[in-house]
């Protein structure tokens, strides 16, 4: 980080102060205003991030204008094409691309990983059959710190890196369980001669009474789906892990608290919306009927899987998304499927209205990942709790970072109080 540069806020009274700018390796420099407050007793005012940029890292630059994500400095479309799931695990938790020895190891201590406790089930037991999938993990991941408590001191680095690996290879386990258990099914357990992904699939959709093999393809399209998943810089979830984290709370907390956030339907939710939305529709000629609810303002409907924070252009892993979306339905012989002829005329319409244009709304990630998941037979309440399995490479990273940084501190906002000034108690006879 460079500081060259400086600001300068000049005050109505002519007063100025300075303050210094700092360049990253590319992107938009940002404005050090850490002494502000200590230099003027002001706050900056910033509901929702919009201007803030809560941290440095190294892991993941999006560039929204021009629609490119790297994860390390590599374009999410050569990740895409040429790793697979584990490979960038390794990319964003090390920095650098395994070499063969250093993948097999990695893959090795993932593989052998992926089993958990044993009285876990029992947590599952104590939940409603019926209970949502998310809120089940959110659950059983933050149970996850009662299990691993041999790992959990956080300024300990081996400590850490053991919680990051048990994440990573347990997750799809956890997640495998919550969807067999909500099935009615018994729990499959890993494999440990299969890959990461189709050893997931496998504990998805085995039974004790007939094996699962999986399809190539679709273990690689899953494959895909977590790649794309696995990093998004600063967004709501990660960032929920790195302020559940600065307090000092362990990593299985953190990413419980994670989950829990990406669960919302405006973040890791939305795939599932987009695909209940598709249903909905149900069919090409109400296309329009439904963008004109869309674009009335007091009918509280979104196009779900369109738009984004940081994206003001087709989002990166949107193209990704509908290429694999082709390539499946190809190898299931569904290139007739009637939610994708929809969702592509969904696109088309409202690529070309000026709502969308004038906003710069464009298909996001999850436009397309619901009909990939849903073509893989994963019913769509699984689909925020596959995001999650995915993204917690990415937020284990993020926590991973933030701890090791010297500049490390507890998270804490201030806020622009405009409730009742100081008044004096009325006893309850005289109310
Ligand atoms: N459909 C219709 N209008 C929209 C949409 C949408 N999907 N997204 C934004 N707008 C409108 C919004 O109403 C506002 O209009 P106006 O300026 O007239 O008030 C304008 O576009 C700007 O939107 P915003 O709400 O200020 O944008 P934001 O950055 O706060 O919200 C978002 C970003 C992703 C929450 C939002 O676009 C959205 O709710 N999209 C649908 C949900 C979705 O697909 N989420 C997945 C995000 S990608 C996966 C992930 O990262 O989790």
């Amino acid at each position: 980080m460079s500081a060259n540069k400086k600001a300068t806020l000049t005050y109505a009274d002519g007063k100025t102060t300075e303050f210094p700018v700092l360049g990253g390796s590319i992107g938009p420099d940002v404005i050090d205003i850490r002494t502000l407050y200590g230099k003027t007793g002001m706050f900056t005012y910033d509901p929702g991030f919009l201007s803030t940029a809560s941290c440095s890292s190294k892991i993941t630059y999006i560039d929204g204008d021009e629609g490119v994500l790297l994860y390390r400095g590599y374009p999410i479309e050569q990740l895409a094409q040429h790793c697979d799931f584990l490979e960038v695990c390794y990319l964003l938790l090390n920095g650098e691309l395994p070499n063969a020895p250093q993948n097999k190891n990695f893959v090795d201590v993932i593989t052998r990983h992926t089993m958990v406790h044993d009285q876990m089930t029992r947590f599952f037991q104590g939940f409603r059959r019926d209970a949502h999938p998310m809120a089940v993990l959110v659950g059983t991941v933050g149970a996850m710190s009662a299990f691993y408590h041999d790992s959990l001191d956080i300024n300990n680095p081996e400590h850490r890196k053991v919680s990051a690996m048990r994440l990573i290879a347990k997750l799809p386990t956890m997640v495998a369980m919550a969807y067999k258990y909500n099935m009615g099914q018994p729990f499959v357990y890993p494999r440990n001669d299969l890959s990461y992904t189709a050893n997931f699939m496998r504990m998805m959709f085995a039974v004790p009474a007939e094996d699962y093999k999986g399809n190539p393809v679709l273990v690689r399209a899953l494959d895909r789906i977590f790649i794309l998943h696995a990093d998004h810089e600063q967004n709501a979830s990660t960032s929920t892990v790195r302020l559940s984290g600065s307090s000092g709370a362990n990593p299985f907390a953190c990413i419980a608290a994670g989950i829990a956030c990406l669960w919302g339907p405006a973040h890791g939710g939305a795939n599932e919306a987009a695909l209940n939305m598709l249903e909905q529709i149900g069919d090409a000629s109400k296309v329009g009927e439904f963008i004109a609810k869309v674009k009335d303002k007091n009918s509280g409907v979104k196009l779900m899987g369109f738009g984004h924070r940081v994206y003001k252009n087709y989002d990166p892993r949107a193209k990704l998304m509908r290429e694999t979306c082709h390539e499946v339905l190809n190898a299931l012989g569904l290139h007739n499927d009637r939610l994708f002829k929809l969702a592509i005329a969904l696109e088309k319409i409202a690529l070309e209205d000026d709502y969308f244009v004038q906003r710069k709304l464009y298909p996001n990630v999850d436009f397309y990942s619901g009909i990939v998941q849903r073509a893989l037979g994963i019913p769509t309440s699984m689909f925020t709790c596959i995001f999650s399995l995915a993204r917690t490479v990415g937020w284990i990273a993020q926590w991973q970072e933030m701890i090791a940084d010297p500049e490390y501190k507890i998270g804490r906002p201030r806020q622009l109080y405009d409730g009742a000034p100081r008044r004096d108690l009325v006893p309850m006879d005289k109310r």
